[in-house]
C-alpha cells in the first residue's frame, strides 16, 4: 500500500486511545514489515478503532487518524472516507459531550419538537458548541425510542466514555444529564409498554425474565431449542424452518429456510452468520427491545442458525445509538461463552461457533445487508451490486446467512414446536406473529405482538385507539413505507394483505397521525431523511433525493417555485421517483419516494396528487 500521511501529529491521549484498543505496537506494525495480505487482515478493525478514538477524544483529528492508520496500514485518505461516513463521528473539533436530539417523524408529533425549539433558544443552533459550557447538541434522525415521544442520546467522551439514552427527553432531564459528572451517568433502564396478551410469543420473556442472567433464561426454558436442534441435526432444522414458511422480518420478507439451505450447500469455507441489529428505519424499535430484554434468546437463535448453515463465526451488528442493547448483547455473549454455550465444543457436542459484537456508528444504509458487510470489513457502508448474493459471497467474500433479530427469535419456537405447528398462527403466506412498533397519536404507544392478518384498525385499537378525535393518516412501514388513508384501516397486516393495498409492512412501523397532525412537516422530514442517508454511491439516489427534497420545499412555498407552477412540479416529482425506483442500486433509493408519493396522492398534502 502507498500510504501518504499528513504532517499532523497525534496527541498522547489519542495514541493512548488507539494503542489501548489495538494493543501495544509491535515492530512488525511498521509499514515496511507488512505485506498486503497482513494489512488486509487488520482492515476490519478500522471501525472499532475509530469508535475507540471517538469515545476517548470526542472527535477524530487528522493526527489521531494518522496514528490509527499507521497501526492498521490503512491509507489516511481512505480512513477519512470511512470516518466521515458515519453520523456519530465528527472529523471537526467537537466538545466531549454531545447531545443527539431526535427531530424525526414521531418525536416531531410529540414533545421532541418542543425540546429542539427549547434547546435552540437556550443553547443556540444545532451543531455549535455551547459557549463556555463544553457541550454541543445536534438534531438526529430517529433514535429508536419512538414509543416515548421524545428522545435524546448523550455521548460523553473520555477515559470513562459513556452513552446515555434519555426518553422521554425534556429540557429538564437533558440539562440534568449534561450537568452530571461522567462516571455517575449510568445506562438507565426504563419500562416499555409491551402488549400482546394471548399472542405473546416473541415477547414472552420481555419485562418478565432478568435479561442479565443466564440462570433466569434457563429457568424460563432457555436453550431447550438448541438442544432440540442438536438432536434433529442441521438438515432437520433447515427442514423445519422451510416448513414453517418463516419470512424475514428485516423488510425484504425473504424465506428464511431457503437462505439457510443455500448457505449450508455452499462448498466454500468458512460459512458466516450475521445478525442484523442495525434497526434504523424511523419508527422502528422492536429489535432494540428484544436485545435489551431478551438477549440470550438472540444468542441461542444465532447458535441454531449457525448450526443449520454450518457457520463457524457470527457477528451481531448493533445500531450505534443503542448502548443498552449493546451492553446486554455483549454480556449475554460473554456469559454464554463462559458456560460452554459458545466456543469450540458447544454443549459438549463437538459443534464450534462464536459471536463477535460490532457496533454501527450512525448510518441508516448500514442496515442494508451488503453495506453492513462493507462496514464490518472497514470500508464505507456502501451497498454492493447483487448478484452475487450474500449466500454465495457475503461478509469477507464468504457464504453468509444474514438475518434480522426478530426473524432469528422466531426460530426458537419453530425448532421446539415444529414448522407445521408454527404456521398455524397467522395467514397462508405470512406465518407466525409480528412485532409492530406503534407510535404517534395513539393512547398506548409501544411494541405490540399480534398474529399476522389482524387489521390495521384492530391494531390501533389494541394500542388504546387514536389520541385526539380521528385518524388522519397512518404511516405503515416507516419512511420507506406508505401512508394509509382512514378508508384503508381494514387492510390486513400480512405481507400479502399489504401488497394487495400497494403498501408494505417493512419493519413493522405503524405511526398514527390524528386530524391535527402536520402531514406536510412529516413529508418534508422524510425527504430530508433520505437526502441525508443516501450513501451517494449511485447518481439516481444521490441526485434524486436532493431534487425531491428541493421540489417539496418549493411546493410548500418555502422556496421560490418555477413559473410553470404546481402541476408540472408534480410531474417532475413523479419522474424523479420513477428514476430512483428503476435505476438505484439498492432499496434505499428504490423506496425513497414511496411514502412521499403516497401522501401526496392520498392527502393532497401540497394541493395535488403526484402524476403517475
Ligand atoms: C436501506 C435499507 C435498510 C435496511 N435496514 C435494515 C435493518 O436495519 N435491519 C434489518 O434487519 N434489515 C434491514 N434491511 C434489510 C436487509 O438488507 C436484509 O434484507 C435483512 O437483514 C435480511 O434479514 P431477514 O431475511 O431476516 O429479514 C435494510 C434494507 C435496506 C435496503
Ligand atoms: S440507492 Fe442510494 S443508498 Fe443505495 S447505493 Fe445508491 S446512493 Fe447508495
Ligand atoms: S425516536 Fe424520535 S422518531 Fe423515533
Amino acid at each position: 500500500l502507498d500510504l501518504h500521511f499528513t504532517n499532523a501529529e497525534s496527541t498522547p491521549e489519542e495514541r493512548a486511545a488507539v494503542d489501548e484498543f489495538l494493543g501495544p505496537a509491535l515492530v512488525r506494525d511498521a509499514h515496511v514489515a507488512r505485506g498486503g495480505h497482513a494489512a488486509r487482515e487488520q482492515r476490519h478493525m478500522l471501525l472499532p478503532a475509530l469508535h475507540a478514538l471517538s469515545r476517548r477524544i470526542g472527535w477524530i483529528s487528522e493526527g489521531g487518524l494518522n496514528h490509527l492508520c499507521r497501526r492498521l496500514d490503512v491509507p489516511p485518505a481512505d480512513a477519512f472516507g470511512v470516518a466521515s461516513f458515519y453520523g456519530l463521528f465528527s472529523t471537526k473539533p467537537r466538545p466531549k459531550k454531545t447531545l443527539h436530539v431526535c427531530d424525526d417523524i414521531v418525536c416531531a408529533l410529540g414533545a421532541g419538537a418542543r425540546l429542539c425549539a427549547d434547546l435552540e433558544r437556550s443553547a443556540g443552533p444545532s451543531g455549535e458548541e455551547v459557549r463556555n459550557e463544553g457541550w454541543t447538541w445536534q438534531r438526529s434522525p430517529c433514535l429508536g425510542l419512538c414509543e416515548h415521544g421524545s428522545a435524546a442520546l448523550l455521548t460523553v467522551a473520555g477515559a470513562q466514555a459513556l452513552e446515555h439514552q434519555i426518553a422521554p427527553a425534556t429540557l429538564e432531564n437533558v440539562t440534568e444529564a449534561l450537568a452530571g459528572e461522567s462516571p455517575e451517568l449510568k445506562l438507565r433502564h426504563y419500562k416499555t409498554p409491551a402488549s400482546g396478551g394471548e399472542s405473546r410469543r416473541l415477547l414472552r420473556r420481555v419485562g418478565r425474565v432478568n435479561p442479565e442472567s443466564l440462570d433466569a433464561y434457563l429457568e424460563a426454558g432457555g436453550y431447550a431449542a438448541l438442544r432440540r436442534a442438536l438432536e434433529i441435526g442441521a438438515s432437520g432444522v433447515v427442514r423445519e424452518v422451510i416448513d414453517s414458511k418463516l419470512m424475514g422480518r428485516g423488510g425484504a420478507a425473504f424465506p428464511t429456510g431457503r437462505k439457510w439451505e443455500a448457505v449450508a450447500k455452499e462448498s466454500a469455507r468458512p460459512h458466516l452468520l450475521v445478525c442484523n441489529a442495525d434497526e434504523s428505519e424511523p419508527g422502528t424499535f422492536k429489535d432494540r427491545i428484544l436485545m435489551e430484554e431478551d438477549p440470550f434468546a438472540i444468542v441461542e437463535a444465532m447458535t441454531i442458525a449457525a448450526f443449520a448453515g454450518s457457520c463457524e463465526k457470527g457477528y451481531v451488528y448493533v445500531r450505534g445509538e443503542y448502548p443498552l442493547a449493546l451492553a446486554r448483547m455483549t454480556n449475554a455473549i460473554e456469559i454464554a461463552r463462559e458456560k460452554g454455550l459458545l466456543g469450540d465444543n458447544i454443549l459438549q457436542r463437538g459443534f464450534a461457533f462464536d459471536i463477535e459484537v460490532r457496533r454501527g456508528a450512525g448510518a441508516y444504509i448500514c442496515g442494508e445487508e451488503t453495506a453492513l458487510f462493507n462496514s464490518i470489513e472497514g470500508y464505507r457502508g456502501e451497498p454492493r451490486n447483487k448478484p452475487p448474493f450474500p449466500v454465495q459471497r457475503g461478509l469477507f467474500g464468504k457464504p453468509t446467512i444474514v438475518n434480522n433479530v426478530e426473524t432469528l427469535v422466531n426460530v426458537l419456537d419453530i425448532v421446539l414446536e415444529g414448522g407445521e405447528a408454527f404456521r398455524k398462527t397467522g395467514t397462508a403466506e405470512s406465518t407466525g406473529t409480528k412485532l409492530f412498533c406503534v407510535s404517534g397519536d395513539v393512547v398506548k404507544p409501544g411494541l405490540h405482538e399480534v398474529p399476522f392478518g389482524m387489521t390495521l384498525r384492530a391494531l390501533i385499537d389494541r394500542a388504546g385507539g387514536v389520541r385526539g378525535k380521528a385518524v388522519q393518516a397512518v404511516l405503515l412501514g416507516g419512511a420507506a413505507g406508505t401512508f394509509m388513508a382512514p378508508g384503508e384501516l381494514d387492510t390486513p397486516l400480512s405481507f400479502e394483505g399489504a401488497r394487495a393495498a400497494s403498501a408494505t409492512l417493512g419493519s413493522g412501523v405503524v405511526i398514527v397521525f390524528n386530524e391535527s397532525a402536520d402531514l406536510k412537516a412529516a413529508v418534508l422530514r422524510i425527504a430530508k431523511f433520505f437526502r441525508e442517508e443516501s450513501c451517494g454511491q449511485c447518481v439516481p439516489c444521490r441526485v434524486g433525493t436532493v431534487r425531491q427534497e428541493e421540489l417539496l420545499h418549493r411546493l410548500a412555498g418555502e422556496t421560490p417555485t418555477f413559473a410553470r407552477g404546481a402541476p408540472s412540479e408534480l410531474e417532475l416529482l413523479a419522474e424523479i421517483g420513477q428514476v430512483m425506483r428503476d435505476a438505484s442500486i439498492c432499496g434505499l433509493g428504490q423506496t425513497a419516494s414511496s411514502a412521499i408519493e403516497s401522501a401526496l396522492a392520498k392527502f393532497a398534502v401540497f394541493g395535488g396528487a403526484v402524476k403517475a
